[in-house]
């Protein structure tokens, strides 16, 4: 497989009483080797259930209706769609780990950090000896710079700050080396400060471990700092896509032009805060139209009766919208 990851045609449904109501829409990603990919867009257009389809992690009554999901795990191709509940929880990182929005809530308060690296370590590696575990940790805890990582290994999650919380969810999430990193708005918590270090950390160990980041958020200002590649969601259905240079020098749809307004600092400049008027529509309440039709300042007629393809409006940059192209989705 030449991708480490490869996502095509993927639907995801959920129950509303006794209808069926589609949240995602024929997601198709392409996600390389020692590759950082942003998904960005707003609350509600499908980011996490996306990364946690990966994972085999959707809450009931949410499904994969259709689609497949094929990685190119340690031991070889797999379909991720296609493993057991134990096989997926074999591969959850050890092959592909997630770090959350809030450390607070992922962290357990019960347990000291030392625990908690343990337990990660022990559940993949049951012949580690006790001593080779706390080694492997205490290089974990170096690697995402805390300081005196002795002291912080015998800590518990109250007696540490968010930043603090969030480089040891990195390194438990680092600590069986997996091949692809999903972080899901891993610094909206943090303060601007602490989330400038934690995405310079996320960068470094990047390079350093050969790991794939899916870097998930709202915000294309971390994506502009952080990402190689970036597709945009908008009401389950990817609307854009380029790499980060083509995405932010030859924006296309006017999506991602009001996301772009809305980032409030982009290379140190300040911006005032603007948010795009209306909000997205959720399952359910899609129009056969584009999706975005309601919100869009160059809406034309023809974009509330037919849906627009994504197309591909330069090499390796698509765009579904009719100002690009006249396709119809079919
Ligand atoms: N457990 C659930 N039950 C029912 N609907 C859900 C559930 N989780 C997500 N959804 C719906 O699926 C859609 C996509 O949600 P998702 O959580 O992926 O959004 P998101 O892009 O991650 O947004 P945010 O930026 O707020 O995290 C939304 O319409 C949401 O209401
Ligand atoms: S297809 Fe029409 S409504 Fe949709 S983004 Fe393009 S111009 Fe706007
Ligand atoms: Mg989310």
């Amino acid at each position: 497989m030449e991708n480490l990851l490869e996502i095509r045609d993927l639907k995801i449904t959920t129950l509303r009483g006794k209808n069926t109501v589609k949240l995602l829409d024929k997601v198709d990603l392409d996600i390389k080797k020692k590759c950082s990919f942003g998904i960005v867009g707003e609350s509600g257009c499908g980011k996490s259930i996306t990364a946690n389809a990966i994972l085999g992690l959707l809450p009931y009554p949410l499904q994969v209706s259709e689609g497949s999901i094929r990685y190119d795990s340690k031991d070889g191709e797999k379909e991720l769609l296609k493993l057991s509940k134990k096989e997926m929880r074999s591969a959850r990182g050890r092959e592909i780990s997630m770090i959350f929005q809030e450390p607070m809530t992922s962290l357990d308060p019960i347990f000291n950090v030392e625990m908690q690296m343990d337990e990660a370590l022990t559940f993949h590696h049951p012949q580690m000896s006790k001593s080779e575990k706390r080694e492997r940790s205490l290089e974990m805890l170096r690697r995402v710079n805390i300081p005196r990582p002795e002291q912080t290994l015998a800590s518990y999650p109250h007696q540490l700050s968010g930043g603090q919380l969030q480089r040891i969810m990195i390194a438990i999430a680092l600590i069986n080396d997996p091949r692809l990193l999903l972080a899901d708005e891993p610094t909206t918590a943090l303060d601007v400060t602490i989330q400038a270090q934690i995405l310079k950390l996320m960068n470094d160990l990047k390079e350093q471990n050969d790991t794939s980041i899916i870097m998930i958020t709202h915000d294309l200002g971390v994506i502009a700092e952080t990402c190689e590649e970036v597709a945009v969601f908008y009401a389950g259905q990817i609307v854009e896509q380029a790499n980060v240079i083509e995405l932010f020098g030859k924006t296309a749809h006017p999506y991602t032009l009001g996301l772009l307004r809305a980032v409030t600092s982009l290379g140190g400049e300040s911006r005032k805060l603007y948010t795009i008027p209306g909000i997205v529509p959720p399952g359910g309440q899609w129009s056969q139209g584009c999706r975005f039709a309601d919100r869009c300042e160059k809406c034309m007629e023809k974009c509330r009766q037919a849906m627009p393809a994504l197309t591909e409006a330069a090499p390796g940059h698509y765009c579904r919208c009719f100002l690009h192209s006249e396709e119809v989705e079919a």
